[in-house]
């Protein structure tokens, strides 16, 4: 599969059991299921985006009112668990994701996103506008990290 039109998919907003889909075989493959649960998933200034490819969540991103030190703005979404199912990846499927995220940040008035990124995902945040602060982190168990952002 090379292409997707506009056609094929659209993003509403989800609840935070509905991301479990794609961020268990994509984000926590092999691990209990309860850690698909993130901190913070359910407060009410969390918001849950899902891609719906031919009619199947496909994709997800979860935004979260939170602020890095590293950055001085007064309005900072952090954004969480991206990911895209396998074998659909590549397919702007995600940009499409960050940038209707983006739309309804710039609506609710915030002034930056940011983002704790994977190594092989750096490459994707770039190509969306991110850029990397600070140093490079490990998380146990998932890996090498780059904090990355976007004044919007
Ligand atoms: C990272 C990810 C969300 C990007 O979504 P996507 O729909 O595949 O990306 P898009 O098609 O919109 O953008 C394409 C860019 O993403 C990157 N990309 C593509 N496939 C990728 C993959 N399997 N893993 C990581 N990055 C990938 C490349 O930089 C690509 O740019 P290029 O085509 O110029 O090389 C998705 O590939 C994914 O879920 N990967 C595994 C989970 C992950 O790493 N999530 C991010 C956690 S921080």
């Amino acid at each position: 599969m090379t292409q997707t039109s506009k056609e094929d998919f659209f993003i509403k907003f989800i609840s935070p059991e509905e991301t479990h889909v794609v961020r268990h075989p994509v984000l926590r493959p092999g691990r209990p299921i309860e850690d698909c649960i993130f901190d913070n998933d359910d407060l009410d200034s969390t918001f849950h985006l899902g891609l719906f490819y031919k009619n199947e969540l496909s994709g997800v991103v979860t935004y979260l009112k939170n602020s890095t030190l590293l950055l001085p703005n007064p309005s900072q979404y952090q954004l969480r668990g991206m990911a895209v199912l396998e074998h659909l990846q590549g397919l702007n499927l995600g940009t499409a994701l960050i940038k209707r995220g983006e739309t309804i940040l710039t609506n609710l008035k915030a002034d930056a996103v940011w983002c704790n990124a994977r190594e092989i995902a750096v490459p994707f945040y770039k190509k969306n506008g991110f850029e990397i602060i600070g140093e490079p982190f490990d998380i146990p168990k998932i890996g090498l990290h780059f904090t990355m952002y976007k004044l919007l």
